[in-house]
């Protein structure tokens, strides 16, 4: 387990590009093993995440080459059993979806992954899998990775989604691809919408209605025609540097190309509201940010589906918040790559912050310009977001922070210590 250190300093400054969105790049990889010819990807996320889902298409026939321009060149269509199971890493948007994938092929796969996946709720995607008529199998109680799935015979249905989850619908619809008939997924509220964006500019027949307050995505089966994609930057990763130019003084930075479409960029707005100066370039696409003094806020149940990755990163805003900030209905939370509910309690509560979960509420009573944040030893838990979350609270503490669990951020930002680095300038900071 390596260990990651971090000095308290100067304003950041500068341009940098995040990674390929990673929501993004796990369906256009998925899409493209389904097309039958020859795909384009550029831009791709580079987290370990991303690269276990390219092992997988591989894995299932999929042939992967290189683009003279550093691209990625898929050729799939021709899709078959691998002769192992297939290994989604640390990755729930991997395991869930492909779990719905794969429950369409004429073939039977296992699904699996590491420690923490093993301990993730898999009956949400099992549940709608099995009402279309699929033979797949948990394991533990039924409802555990590794799973088995496949077998075709699927049929079309309309699925009200229990929880918020754009991995849930992201299954459901990818199952819906080779059903026998249309499958509508009914949300309360949307979640990320890349899976109908992403089916829909591959030639596929899906639709979106908003009705009596319910949003429905309907597909019907069919398979993508190749395409050509370039991943727009991850607006989860842009958010650590929107909190990190807000709270530490005099920082200014621009963030290249980040994805603005619906349900991913909740943050901007709740920062917005806190008192940031972030704001979307109209012609570039960046995402431009400049020191502020925040104040705290409440951030609704209804808006939490729009902002769930953001939660541990803006508990960081909140901490260097004039007030309380209060975190409602993200009980969500507590089933991620680790329980960020604890995780954020505990890690930055050995910082310093007045930081406390309760239930499914987060509360943070902040102290202007994070008044008493200390430099500490804490844990990223194997939680890629949590040791980023801390990295950024080290840099206006009062002393070293040390992360241990670093090699965690490599899930889905290798480049995070790289890119703070040149934020601050030739004198570095980061260890
Ligand atoms: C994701 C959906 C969200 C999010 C995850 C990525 C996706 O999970 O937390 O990082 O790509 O569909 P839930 O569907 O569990 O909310």
């Amino acid at each position: 387990m390596t260990a990651h250190r971090v000095e308290p300093g100067g304003p950041l400054r500068g341009r940098i590009r995040v990674p390929g969105d990673k929501s993004i790049s796990h369906r256009v990889l998925m899409l493209a093993a389904l097309a039958d010819g020859m795909s384009t990807i550029r831009g791709l996320s580079d987290g370990e995440d991303v690269r276990c889902t390219l092992r997988i298409v591989e894995a299932l026939g999929a042939e992967v080459g290189r683009t003279d321009d550093g691209g990625l060149a898929i050729r799939g269509g021709n899709l078959g059993p691998a002769d192992c199971s297939l290994d989604v890493g640390n990755s729930g948007t991997g395991i869930r979806l492909l779990a719905g994938l794969l429950s369409g092929m004429d073939f039977r796969s296992v699904l699996d992954g590491d420690e923490s996946i093993r301990r993730r709720p898999m009956g949400r995607v099992l549940d709608p899998l099995r009402a279309m008529g699929a033979p797949v199998e948990g394991s533990g109680d039924g409802s555990l990775a590794p799973l088995t799935v496949g077998g075709g015979g699927l049929s079309g249905i309309e699925y009200r989604l229990p929880v918020a989850s754009a991995q849930v619908k992201g299954c459901v619809l990818f199952a819906g691809l080779s059903a026998d008939g249309p499958t509508t997924v009914v949300e309360d509220r949307l979640s990320r919408a890349h899976t109908e964006e992403l089916m829909a500019a591959t030639g596929i027949d899906v639709a979106r209605t908003g009705e009596g307050g319910l949003e429905r995505t309907t597909v019907h089966p069919g398979r993508p025609t190749p395409f050509e994609h370039d991943v727009a930057g991850d607006p989860s990763q842009a958010a650590f540097w929107a909190v990190a130019a807000s709270i530490v003084p005099g920082s200014e930075v621009s963030v290249g190309n980040v994805y603005q479409g619906p349900a991913r960029t909740g943050f901007v707005d709740v920062l917005r509201r806190m008192g940031a100066e972030v704001s979307h370039a109209p012609d570039s696409g960046d995402l431009l940010v400049r020191s502020a003094d925040l104040v705290g806020t409440v951030v609704a149940a209804e808006e939490v589906p729009g902002l769930v990755d953001e939660v541990p990163i803006l508990a960081v805003a909140a901490a260097c918040a004039d007030g309380e900030t209060t975190f409602e209905g993200v009980g969500e939370l507590r089933v991620k790559e680790s329980d960020r509910l604890a995780t954020v309690e505990s890690e930055l509560g050995r910082m310093g912050v007045d930081v406390h979960a309760e239930d499914d509420r987060l509360v943070v009573r902040g102290r202007p310009g994070g008044a008493g944040l200390r430099g500490a030893h804490v844990d990223a838990h194997h939680d890629h977001r949590i040791a980023m979350s801390c990295a950024v609270a080290g840099l206006v503490a009062d002393g070293p922070t040390t992360v241990d669990g670093w090699d965690a951020v490599a899930t889905s930002y290798p480049g995070f210590a790289e890119h703070l680095a040149a934020l601050r300038g030739a004198d570095g900071g980061a260890g």
